[in-house]
C-alpha cells in the first residue's frame, strides 16, 4: 500500500529518492518522508505530498537514503505518523510497506525496556527492535528484530556512518534494482525505470544487502543467488506524456493495450492456458479476483461458460477466504493486475494447500502471485499507474476471451467470426475512443448529481458494475452497480429525476429485457443514459441520451461498453473538479487484508 525506496551510489541520494517517491505515489499519497545517512542522520518527512516536502528541504549532499510515501493504516496521517521511523538514538531509520500485527505487545515491551516510542504507527516498533538488537552489524540486527515480528513486511533499514542499505520482505512486494555503482531497493519497478531496468526480487525470508558495489542476500545464515530480470517496461509508459492525468493516458493506451495482447497470445496459442496444469477432470472453474479484477472475473464466466461451455464461478477472493468449504480438485484463475493483492494471494494459497492448482493472470512480472502461482499468463498492458484501472481490466478481459477461445466448444464458423471480432477489437475501441467530446459532454451533464445507479444484464452486469465502481473512485459520485433485473427488487424506491440510471443496452439475449427496465425507469421519472448500438430506435424513444457503442459480436461488448463508462467516469470527475489520478483514501495496490 505504502511504497518504498532505497538509493546508494555515487551521486547525491537526495533528488534520486524524490523523484522516485513521486512516482510511487500511487501506491499512497496522504504523507512521505525520506532520511540520508552520513554520520548522522538527517530526516524530512510530513503530512504532504513529495513534490511539498522536497520544498521544504535544504539540499544535501549524502549519497545513500531512503524514503517512502504513505497509506495511512495505523495512526492518521501526520508528520509523526509519516515514515521513515528512528529509533532513540535517531541513528536508524526504517521506511516499511505492510503490518506489524503484534505492534501492540512489542510496544508495551519496547516501552518497559525504556524505548520512547512517539508515533501511533506500528512501523516505529521496528526502528526499536533493530536498536535494541544491534551489535555492531546492521544487517544481524534486523533479522533477529523481524525473528519478534508477526505480520507482513517490506523494509529497508538505514544507520547513519553505515554505507549500506538493508532490506527484507515478507508477504509484500521488495526488488531491488541493480544499476552502475549505484543501486537501489524499492516497493516496485515503475519507481526505478528512469535509473535501471535490471532487477532482482527478493524472497520471503531473504536479507538483502545493498551497498553502491552490489547486491547480496543472505537466507539462514548463508549466501544466495537470485536470478536477474531485465525488465522490458520503459520510462516513458511510466509517464504521463502530454496527458493531463495518467487515467485519460490509459484509457487512450487500449487499443494498442489490446492489439499486443492478443498478438502475444495467438503467437503463443497453445501454450498460454495450459489448464492441464489445474488439476483434475472437474467442470467447474473457479475465478478470483478482488476490485476491477474481480469484475473481469465476473466478466469471465459468462465468456467461458458461452464460449468453452464449462460452468465457472467467480469469486471475491476476501470472502473465498472466509469459505470453509475449498473444492481440492478443481480449476482455478486468479486474477490481479499488481499481482500483489493480499486478499487475492491468500486465495491463491488456500487453494494450493488445498491440492488446487492455480493459474494466475498478472500485469506485474515477478510479482507475488506470479511466484506462487503453478502457471502464469501475463497481460502486456504496461505500467499502469492510475490508482483506477482501465487498460489493465481491458487485458484482463482479453486474457479471458483467450482463456474461452481456447477450450471453445464453438463451431468451427464462429470461432472464425469471434478471432476476426477480436482482431477488429483495437479499431472499435478506438471508434469509442473518437466519441470522447459527446461523452465529456454527456459527463458534465452526469456530474451534478450526487447518486446514479449503472445497470446491466447478462456479460454486461459486471461491466455496470465497473462503470458504477469507477464513477464512485474518481468522481465521488455515489454509484450503485446493479444486475438490471434486481432494480425492482427493492432499488427501485431510490429512483426519481435526481437518480440517472446509465444502462446498457447489449444486442444479445438481454435486449428485450433491458428495454423494458428502460420504461420502468421512465415511467419514474428518472434520467436514463443509455450506451446502446447506434441507430437503435426502440432505445432512442426511451433514452435522454444516448452513447453510441459501435456494432460487436455480444460476446465483446463488455470491452466497447467500459471504455466508454471509463470516459465517463473521468469527465465527470473532471467536472467535478476531482484529484483524478490520486482518489482520496485509495492506494494502487492493496497489500494488507
Ligand atoms: C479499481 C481498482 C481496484 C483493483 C483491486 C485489485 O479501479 O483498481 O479495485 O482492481 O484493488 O487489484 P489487483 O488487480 O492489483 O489485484
Amino acid at each position: 500500500m505504502c511504497g518504498i525506496i532505497g538509493f546508494i551510489g555515487e551521486r547525491q541520494a537526495q533528488p534520486i529518492l524524490l523523484d522516485c517517491l513521486a512516482k510511487l505515489e500511487y501506491r499512497g499519497y496522504d504523507s512521505c518522508g525520506i532520511a540520508l545517512a552520513g554520520n548522522s542522520l538527517k530526516v524530512y518527512k510530513d503530512a504532504v505530498r513529495v513534490d511539498k516536502l522536497a520544498k521544504t528541504m535544504p539540499l544535501l549532499s549524502e549519497t545513500v537514503g531512503i524514503g517512502h510515501t504513505r497509506w495511512a493504516t495505523h495512526g492518521e496521517p501526520s508528520q509523526v505518523n509519516a515514515h521513515p521511523h528512528c529509533d532513540c538514538g535517531g541513528r536508524i531509520a526504517v521506511v516499511h510497506n505492510g503490518i506489524v500485527t503484534n505492534y501492540q505487545s512489542l510496544r508495551q515491551k519496547l516501552t518497559a525496556e525504556g524505548h520512547n516510542i512517539v508515533s501511533e504507527t506500528d512501523t516505529e516498533v521496528l526502528a526499536h527492535l533493530i536498536e535494541k538488537y544491534y551489535k555492531g552489524n546492521l544487517e544481524e540486527a534486523v533479522k533477529a528484530a523481524l525473528r519478534d515480528v508477526e505480520g507482513s513486511y517490506a523494509i529497508i533499514a538505514l544507520m547513519a556512518g553505515e554505507s549500506k542499505l538493508v532490506a527484507a520482505r515478507k508477504d509484500s512486494p521488495l526488488i531491488m534494482g541493480i544499476g552502475d555503482r549505484e543501486n537501489f531497493v524499492a516497493s516496485d519497478v515503475p519507481a526505478i525505470l528512469d535509473y535501471t531496468k535490471r532487477v532482482v526480487y527478493l524472497e520471503d525470508g531473504d536479507i538483502g544487502i545493498v551497498t553502491k558495489e552490489g547486491v547480496r542476500i543472505r537466507r539462514d545464515g548463508r549466501e544466495v543467488t537470485r536470478e536477474e530480470h531485465k525488465i522490458l517496461w520503459n520510462a516513458e509508459q511510466a509517464q504521463k506524456g502530454a496527458y493531463e492525468h495518467f487515467m485519460i493516458k490509459e484509457i487512450h493506451e487500449q487499443p494498442k493495450v489490446i492489439r499486443v495482447t492478443v498478438a502475444e497470445y495467438m503467437a503463443n496459442t497453445e501454450s498460454v492456458f495450459d489448464l492441464t496444469v489445474t488439476s483434475g477432470h472437474l467442470d467447474t472453474m473457479f475465478i478470483l479476483a478482488c476490485g476491477s479484477s474481480y469484475h473481469a472475473a465476473l466478466a469471465g464466466k459468462y465468456i467461458i461458460e458461452e464460449l468453452a461451455g464449462i460452468s465457472a464461478r467467480s469469486e471475491i477472493a476476501s470472502e473465498f477466504n472466509y469459505s470453509s468449504f475449498i473444492p481440492a480438485r478443481t480449476r482455478a484463475i486468479a486474477i490481479t493486475q499488481s499481482g500483489e493483492t493480499a486478499d487475492t494471494l491468500r486465495a491463491i494459497k488456500r487453494l494450493e494447500e488445498a491440492g488446487c492448482r492455480v493459474v494466475v493472470i498478472t500485469n506485474v512480472v515477478g510479482s507475488t502471485a506470479s511466484r506462487i502461482a503453478d502457471r502464469t499468463v501475463y497481460i502486456r498492458a504496461g505500467p499502469e499507474i492510475s490508482v483506477a484501472a482501465t487498460k489493465s481490466f481491458i487485458a484482463q478481459l482479453m486474457a479471458l476471451y483467450w482463456l474461452a477461445l481456447s477450450y471453445s466448444k464453438v463451431d468451427i464458423r464462429r470461432l472464425d467470426n469471434l478471432i476476426k471480432g477480436l482482431r477488429q477489437l483495437p479499431g472499435k475501441v478506438q471508434q469509442v475512443l473518437d466519441n470522447e467530446d459527446t461523452i465529456a459532454e454527456l459527463a458534465g451533464r452526469l456530474s451534478v448529481y450526487d447518486n446514479v445507479f449503472s445497470i446491466g444484464r447478462g456479460v454486461n452486469f459486471p461491466i455496470a458494475l465497473e462503470g458504477a465502481l469507477k464513477l464512485k473512485e474518481v468522481s465521488y459520485i455515489h454509484a450503485e452497480g446493479y444486475a438490471a433485473g434486481e432494480l425492482k427488487h427493492g432499488p427501485f424506491a431510490l429512483l426519481s429525476n435526481r437518480t440517472p440510471v446509465v444502462a446498457i443496452v447489449a444486442q444479445d439475449n438481454t435486449r428485450e429485457a433491458m428495454l423494458t427496465n428502460l420504461k420502468e425507469i421512465k415511467s419514474r421519472g428518472a434520467p436514463a443514459i443509455v450506451l446502446a448500438e447506434e441507430g437503435d430506435e426502440a432505445v432512442e424513444e426511451l433514452a435522454d441520451s444516448i452513447i453510441a457503442i459501435p456494432s460487436v459480436d455480444a460476446i465483446f461488448s463488455p470491452v466497447i461498453n467500459v471504455v466508454a463508462l471509463q470516459l465517463l467516469a473521468y469527465y465527470a470527475a473532471k467536472h467535478r473538479g476531482c484529484p483524478i489520478d490520486f482518489p482520496r483514501n485509495l492506494a494502487k495496490s492493496v497489500t494488507v487484508e
